[in-house]
């Protein structure tokens, strides 16, 4: 559908003043006009009371507004059926007109049409009158079809190729974070291993041993009989604990000494980390029996070792009683 609308200015005399605006037929005059203007179709304007002041170059401009915008020219199309048909779009002022499939063979000519006000303008002999034309040739146009069938498919191909090439690289990319998933849930499960580990022992002296033996400086104490070591960190040949995993640990030692023949003397034992003191246990020997304990909390790292030892004292006293004295520890918790 083409919607035209014919604006037809003359400017004119020396100040080139607008004469008359013509629209679709209808001539409007600019207020206090002098001259009078009048339009006669397919000849052109007359100037009427024209006056010696008014002499001077004459013109007539032309606006057409097709689709809102402004266009030159407003061009049919004759079919070889000789019909007549408009075009159907156009773009930059060129016009187009979409054939039907299979298309007919022979001449289109495409040109001004003669009833359009747009005519008026134009020359007699132009040639947008006689019009330009074009010899479709069916085959042609098939083989024109099938070619741009073939370039959308070629198209289609190339699309279908980025977007399988887009999916491979999502591919990669998910494959990638799923690398990264499993590695992180690895992570989780190792940390999750070691905050359930369960690591606590409790280990007391053998009776034989405590009332055989006399303890002197700088002797390991070994509980040597364990009545739990839950993740065997502990050695009850040497009386060490291993830390198993990093983390806070709990040791609480009990110990009773006993002599027969009292010497009154004082015994320090010595809670120790990895060689270097923790904790010193001072037992004030005064009597047949006393107690003293040793109870810590503590950091370790995998692999440090914690053990009690003699410092001072002992001579002539022992250890007594497995239900007296005993060394325990547990682990709190892991780092996480
Ligand atoms: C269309 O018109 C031309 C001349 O104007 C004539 O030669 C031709 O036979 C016509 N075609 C048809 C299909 O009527
Ligand atoms: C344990 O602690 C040490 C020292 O801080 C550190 O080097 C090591 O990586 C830790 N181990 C674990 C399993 O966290």
């Amino acid at each position: 559908m083409l919607l035209l609308r014919l604006l037809l200015f003359l400017l004119g005399g020396g100040d080139d003043n607008v004469l008359a605006t013509e629209v679709m037929g209808s001539l409007f005059l600019p207020p206090g006009a002098t001259i009078n203007v009048e339009f006669i179709p397919n000849a052109g304007v007359r100037l009427l009371n024209v006056a010696t002041k008014d002499s001077g170059t004459y013109s007539v401009h032309v606006n057409i507004n097709l689709h809102g915008s402004i266009v030159t020219e407003v061009q049919t199309v004759e079919t070889p059926s000789n019909q007549t048909v408009p075009s159907t779009s156009s773009s930059d002022g060129t016009f187009f007109l979409s054939l039907p499939s299979p298309v007919a063979t022979g001449e289109y000519t495409c040109f001004l049409d003669n009833s359009s006000p747009a005519s008026l303008c134009v020359e007699s002999d132009s040639s947008l009158r006689k019009g330009a034309s074009v010899v479709v040739d069916k085959m042609d146009a098939r083989f024109a079809i099938l070619a741009s069938q073939m370039a959308a498919q070629e198209q289609e191909k190339t699309d279908l190729q980025n977007q399988l090439t887009d999916m491979k690289l999502r591919e990669e990319l998910m494959e990638q974070e799923n690398a990264a998933l499993q590695l992180q849930l690895d992570n989780l499960a190792a940390k999750i291993d070691a905050a359930t580990q369960s690591v606590s022992f409790l280990a007391s002296i053998s009776s034989q041993t405590a009332q055989a033996s006399e303890f002197n400086s700088g002797e390991r104490i070994a509980f040597t009989i364990t009545h739990l070591n839950n993740g065997n960190a502990y050695d009850r040949d040497t009386g060490v604990f291993t830390a198993p995993v990093n983390g806070t640990y709990v040791f609480l030692a009990n110990l009773q000494l006993h002599s027969s023949s009292p010497s009154r003397r004082n015994v320090y034992t010595i809670l120790k980390l990895g060689g270097s003191d923790v904790l010193t246990c001072y037992i004030a020997y005064d009597d047949y029996y006393d107690m003293g304990s040793c109870d810590v909390v503590l950091y370790m790292t995998a692999g440090q070792q914690v053990w009690l030892e003699i410092f001072s004292g002992g001579g002539g006293i022992t250890l007594d009683s497995p239900s007296s004295s005993a060394f325990s520890g547990a682990l709190i918790h892991t780092d996480i």
